[in-house]
């Protein structure tokens, strides 16, 4: 099949936020402890994180990680982190029915994350605790010294403040399986004061609140709606979650979420701007899609487990294999985030170690990175810049979940000092593939940089990177495309995922 596009240096969608490419990791399953911290596995560092895991951390330069959940956040007290290790209690991890050691809190994850080299979005716990719980925690995070929660943080051996400038104000507090869940004006006021509170504290300082679990809540997009109407003028952003799956394991419905995402994040927008102008409001908001991820291999399993096991201590818990069809399906998503850069300007994939993530832990054994790893990656390295605007001239397809669907799936991105390109492409046939022939406008002296592949057989599609075959959905070198008079062209294999690089004059 046929697939034609064109892009034009100066047709351009927005500045992308390099925060695009967040990404969440919370107090559940294997993620924090046998994750990034196994004080007793071979590759620990001083701290007790493990080596090998920050390096795959470190691999893919997330700018920005949000801790520590999600659901756990909502009956979570900061302070029984803090503090001497053996004096800090065990709890009960009510969303998870986990048991929590505290061995891990903020002053361990600020060490790793500054390791990791990852800037810090911390969430307040707005479920069973409030304004009071979180000012103290904003006070004993960001302020210098003199009171008596930045003292504390001096007396735990951390002089400096962290600064932490972006604060979620609790987690998913539309959905009835949320500790403290609230109604929307309810919840709306709470994120008011609260928000006001946080912000008190300087002025860098970004807050998100929540929006819907999903689109698929019975209160969305009412919620959305009546938070916003309590507290546009002081918060920056509005939450948006999602998860996928492929029940029916076909795999262009699958992939045609990505258009459902699109609609998704459409809807949000359009009651940002309701309500702006309903109130007349001065201030934008933006998206935070601080959640996405695939999330359905196990997922039945896992809910009967945690509904029923006896308070396990980091219990394996969403542990996903990835496959090449999750790979081609999240490089899809993170193509439709580039071309809603105009209002998304934060996400992050959930989560990141072990719990539904790109990378994956043995107790005491090996780490690796799943399928899913390679396409965050080359966004997060390559998708800096300005997203430019792709029109796109393919085969089509319907399916249930959304019509009209492109065979093609482009974005690109213009790197920021304007000398390189980066194609994002992917083809959604399982069998057919596409001749692609791509116009690129306002560029001169075009060369093919890289071209990284993955995928080119459907039947391959559910093959996963496991620990014992941690390499089986990897990136390959691409050989079929080649650049010529102002255009890309050649071919893109079936079932495929693309990065292209090319630099320009
Ligand atoms: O990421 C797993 C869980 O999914 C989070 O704790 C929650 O916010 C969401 O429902």
């Amino acid at each position: 099949m046929k697939g034609r596009a064109s892009i034009h240096r100066d047709f351009s969608i927005a500045q992308i936020d390099d925060r695009l490419y967040s990404a969440f990791i919370e107090h559940m399953g294997r993620a924090i402890y046998s994750g990034i911290y196994e004080p007793d596995h071979p590759t620990a560092n001083a701290d007790g994180f493990r080596n090998e895991v920050l390096d795959l951390v470190r691999n893919l330069k997330i700018p920005a990680i949000r801790y520590p959940g999600g659901n756990f956040v909502s009956a979570y007290k900061w302070e029984d982190g803090v503090g001497p290790k053996e004096d800090r209690p065990v709890r009960l991890d009510l969303a998870w029915r986990s048991k929590e050691t505290n061995q891990v809190g903020i002053n361990e994850f600020a060490r790793w994350a500054k390791d990791a080299e990852i800037e810090m979005m911390l969430a307040v716990n707005l479920g069973t605790r409030g304004i009071e719980e979180a000012r103290n925690f904003v006070e004993y995070c960001n302020h210098p010294s003199g009171t008596y929660w930045s003292d504390l943080r001096r007396s735990h051996g951390v002089e400096d403040p962290y600064g932490v400038n972006m604060w979620c104000l609790g987690n998913e507090m539309d959905g009835p399986w949320q500790i403290g869940h609230m109604e929307a004006k309810e919840y709306g006021r709470l994120a008011d004061e609260t928000s006001k509170a946080v912000k008190a504290f300087g002025k860098g300082i970004e807050t998100v609140v929540c929006g819907s679990s999903n689109d698929q809540m019975p209160t969305y997009p009412d919620w959305e709606r009546q938070v916003l109407e309590e507290c546009y003028e002081n918060v920056d952003y509005i939450s948006l979650h999602k998860y996928f799956g492929n029940n029916s394991r076909n795999s262009l419905n699958y992939f045609a979420k990505v258009e459902e995402t699109g609609r998704y994040i459409q809807s949000i927008a359009g009651v940002i701007d309701y309500v702006k102008a309903k109130k007349r409001a001065k201030n934008d908001i933006y998206i935070c899609f601080d959640e996405w991820n695939v999330w359905y291999h196990n997922r039945e399993e896992d809910s009967k487990n945690w509904h029923s096991w006896d308070w396990p201590e980091a219990p394996a818990l969403l542990e996903e294999d990835y496959n090449l069809e999750d790979a081609i399906f999240v490089g899809g998503l993170l193509n439709e985030f580039i071309r809603r850069s105009d209002r998304v300007k934060i996400a992050c994939i959930a989560q990141l170690v072990n719990v539904i993530a790109p990378i994956r832990t043995e107790r005491g054994g090996k780490a690796w990175a799943t399928s899913i790893y390679y396409p965050y990656q080359f966004a997060s390295l390559y998708g800096r810049g300005t997203a430019l605007n792709v029109s796109v001239d393919c085969p089509r397809y319907d399916e249930a979940v959304a019509q009209d669907v492109n065979y093609l799936d482009v974005a690109a991105v213009l790197a920021p000092d304007g000398k390189s390109i980066t194609v994002f492409a992917i083809n959604r046939s399982p069998d057919e593939a596409m001749e692609l022939d791509l116009a690129l406008h306002g560029f001169d002296n075009l060369k093919l940089i890289d071209h990284q592949v993955m995928g080119g057989d459907s039947s391959l599609a559910r093959v996963a990177n496991t620990c014992a075959e941690p390499n089986k959905v990897t990136p390959r070198k691409g050989d079929r495309l080649a650049v010529g008079e102002g255009a890309l062209k050649g071919e893109l294999p079936a079932f495929s995922y693309s990065m292209i690089r090319l630099s320009v004059g």
